[in-house]
């Protein structure tokens, strides 16, 4: 039976969008072309795993002391090997490496972009078959094109991001992206091996009835997060309510879910760790970029996640995002 509608590929639709823009130099579609084929191998690897050995720890933590997973390795490896034999990134920053890695050979020094990545974000879940993800930042260098990249390039705003993005390897792989001009997914046909357009300009509804905490830290969390976790509970069906509290402990698959139905994630800091547990450049940034673009917004609880000053590669941050309305309600609770 033929399918009357037109499949578009994550190619093709880059190379649209690129083709708007007259001076577009092509840079940008082939960092998501190159994010986009390190993902399906990523995706590969992790529907073999409990029949390959790469289930368990490596061996060793990360520059962050938590333990390493032999997938996050592997998806480290894919993501660097594509972007460094590629020709539109300098450099990387990653959750995986102590620091940034900058491509200096002549082809890299010429290009415009540096990437950020979480490789694996979840990597708690791989080994029980929950959802997992990649998550991905991309800057415009600030630094002299024809020289290699310098820390500084990473070290932005996220309001300066040109792009972000994540991979969720769930029951389908998806590619979800941003840039300025909206908000894309894309799932993967295995069938043809290509990342297709599946979710058009996605929307981030005004309100919902989610909300997503780890209520195991309760205790631990400031007073007036406390009080807003109570008004979610609180709610019944003549204020909004009634709330359904959703959480997986893989922020791509909490966000993800929220992004398309509606609904408030949220990762405060407690009292043993201030600011939380989620990493500003390459967790938190590329998804405020994403739900903002696609209408909600997001707060480290005092301002705009997009706006906060990046000091370090692994700078961690409280993190609250989601639908505007139940942001606002957030925003006039705290
Ligand atoms: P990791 O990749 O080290 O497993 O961290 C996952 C992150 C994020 O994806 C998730 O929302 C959060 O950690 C879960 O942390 P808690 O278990 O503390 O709730």
């Amino acid at each position: 039976m033929l399918i009357n509608r037109k499949i578009q590929t994550l190619d093709e639709f880059t190379i649209q969008q690129m083709r708007d823009f007259p001076n577009a130099t092509g840079e940008l579609s082939g960092l998501l072309r190159d994010i986009g084929l390190a993902a399906k191998r990523v995706h590969v690897e992790v529907n073999k795993a409990g029949l390959v050995d790469i289930l368990g720890d490596y061996g060793t933590t990360n520059v962050q002391g938590e333990e390493v997973k032999k997938l996050d390795i592997f998806a480290n490896n894919q993501f660097m090997g594509v972007l460094r034999h590629g020709i539109s990134c300098a450099g990387i920053g990653s959750e995986e490496m102590d620091d940034i890695v900058v491509f200096d050979d002549a082809v890299s020094n010429q290009s415009k972009y540096v990437c950020l990545f979480d490789p694996l974000d979840g990597s708690a879940n791989i080994d029980v078959n929950v959802s997992i993800g990649t998550i991905f930042s991309v800057f415009r260098r600030v630094s002299e094109l024809g020289k290699p990249a310098t820390k500084a390039d990473f070290l932005q705003q996220g309001i300066k991001q040109v792009a972000a993005g994540y991979i969720i390897y769930g029951s389908s792989t998806m590619m979800v992206y941003a840039t300025r001009r909206g908000v894309n997914g894309f799932t993967l046909d295995q069938s043809i091996g290509e990342f297709t357009l599946s979710h058009p300009d996605i929307k981030c509804p005004e309100t919902g009835r989610i909300y997503s905490v780890n209520h195991g830290n309760y205790f631990q969390y400031e007073e007036k997060v406390q009080k807003y976790i109570n008004t979610c509970q609180l709610k019944t069906k003549d204020n909004g309510g009634p709330y359904t509290q959703r959480y997986i402990g893989s922020m791509v698959a909490d966000v993800h879910r929220n992004l398309i139905k509606g609904g408030i994630f949220m990762y405060p800091g407690t009292t043993d760790k201030p600011k939380g547990k989620l990493r500003l450049l390459y967790e938190c940034n590329p998804f405020a970029f994403i739900v903002e673009i696609a209408g909600g917004k997001a707060t480290n609880g005092n301002i705009r996640i997009l706006e906060v000053e990046a000091t370090e590669i692994h700078q961690r941050t409280p993190m609250f995002i989601g639908s505007k309305l139940m942001m606002e309600e957030f925003e006039n609770t705290i």
